[in-house]
């Protein structure tokens, strides 16, 4: 064998070899993909106030509305987008406010009223097994 050759076939190898990790990195991060609930709290938690905000969640900030009862949770990222501030749920008016300067937002995240312009991110959400857990929507 030449050397030449003898250094292709050493390269071919190489790839073939490393094939099964590039093969193994796609297939782990389709297993992220497709697996980012992210548990925020309990199903208790929720239920004592109707609300549970998780400041620190591994999604983010998330602020769920609800009960483990209704059919339907609310999640949304509760950061003002007019300037950061942290957003309340007011469930007599259905809207989350901003403290800071009045932003109001629909149950959906969109603004109702400024001077924010853009909506709140919201979360799909759901309780599986006594845990809230969320994903980005
Ligand atoms: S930060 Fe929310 S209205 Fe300004």
């Amino acid at each position: 064998m030449k050397r030449r050759d003898f250094i292709n076939w050493v390269g071919l190898g190489g790839i073939a070899s490393s094939l099964p990790v590039a093969i193994a990195a796609c297939s782990s991060q389709t297993t992220s993909t497709s697996g980012d609930w992210q548990t925020v709290g309990t199903s208790a938690e929720l239920d004592k106030t109707g609300q549970l905000l998780a400041k620190n969640s591994p999604a983010g900030p998330v602020l769920v509305i609800g009960t483990s009862k209704a059919a339907n949770l609310t999640a949304v990222n509760p950061t003002c987008t007019h300037a950061g501030c942290t957003v309340g749920w007011k469930a007599e008016a259905k809207k989350f406010v901003c403290p800071c300067h009045g932003s109001e937002y629909g149950i959906d995240g969109k603004v109702q009223k400024g001077p924010a312009t853009e909506a709140l991110k919201t979360y799909a959400a759901k309780i599986e097994s006594n845990s809230v857990v969320v994903k980005p929507s």
